[in-house]
């Protein structure tokens, strides 16, 4: 099943080269007022164990690009492909409200295969990660937003992907909440080493986080930008250098947004 997905949304699925390799990807969407082209020719490379974050505004096509990443839906033209399948998070945790934390990831990990008498320990094992040492037997009404999308991050991380796909996993959580959550990830991802495609439109948490962060334009989505973070990790939100990155790219944030509303 794992390279049944990625499969159905490119030409295959590779072991070798690219964590994801988006090639000439458009997709188009039927509407009333006709044919609606969201992303146009998009070409982009995520390497193993890069971080890399999908900055635009909304409506932009974010959210479309990663669900075809993801397999959900097919491009109109070009072509994906992965390493193997990705594990997903969005913003909404979409754990099971009637499943505990710890069975949450145990099902993730049955999914896979796992021999049910090691799910228990790698199920822990993954609260640990994500530092929810104890949450094992707690429902998901008992954990705070941050602690669901801990237990979402786990989750994503007992599929055993090489590719994690985010869409603006920590949108609905307050800022101080967000700023651990940055930092869990970062240790996650370098400890890890899994491959990263972020979606976010806030500029600092993509300068925050990334190694390389790709602006797509706006109606139809395109590549517009990229840069490359060199600032060393950890990096704290606050950075000077985070601060000047983000007011660059913001520039041409507002540059887009203005071209956009010009047509
Ligand atoms: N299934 C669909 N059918 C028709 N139009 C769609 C469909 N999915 C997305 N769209 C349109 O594609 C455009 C891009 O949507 P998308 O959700 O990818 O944007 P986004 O960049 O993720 O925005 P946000 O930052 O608000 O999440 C929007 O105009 C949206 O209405
Ligand atoms: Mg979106």
């Amino acid at each position: 099943m794992a390279t049944t997905l990625a499969k159905a949304a490119d030409g295959g699925t590779q072991t070798t080269g690219p964590a994801a390799r988006i090639e000439h990807v458009s997709k188009s969407f039927a509407t009333p007022a006709g044919q609606q082209l969201v992303l146009d020719d998009i070409t982009l490379d995520v390497a193993p164990g890069e971080f890399v974050t999908l900055l635009g505004a909304s409506g932009c096509g974010k959210s479309t690009l990663l669900n075809l990443v993801a397999g959900l839906d097919r491009p109109s033209s070009g072509e994906i492909s992965t390493q193997g399948r990705p594990a997903l998070m969005f913003q909404e945790h979409a754990l099971f409200p009637w499943l505990t934390a710890g069975k949450n990831i145990e099902l993730a990990l049955k999914l896979r295969g796992v021999a049910k008498a090691d799910r228990r320990t790698r199920a822990e094992e993954l609260l640990e990660l994500v530092r929810l040492n104890g949450a094992y037997g707690k429902r998901v009404h008992e954990l705070s937003g941050g602690m669901r999308q801990r237990v979402a991050l786990a989750r994503a991380l007992a599929q055993d992907s090489r590719l994690l796909l985010m869409d603006e996993p920590f949108a609905a959580l307050d800022a101080i909440t967000r700023d651990v959550l940055h930092d869990e990830l970062t240790r996650i991802w370098r400890e890890t080493n899994v491959s990263v495609l972020f979606v976010t439109h806030n500029v600092r948490e993509a300068v925050r986080l990334a190694e390389r962060v790709v602006l797509l334009s706006s109606r139809p989505g395109r590549v517009a930008h990229e840069w490359r973070v060199d600032i060393p990790q950890p990096r704290r939100i606050e950075d000077t250098a985070v601060a000047e990155l983000s007011v660059e790219i913001t520039e041409q944030l507002r540059g887009e947004i203005r071209r956009h509303g010009q047509h």
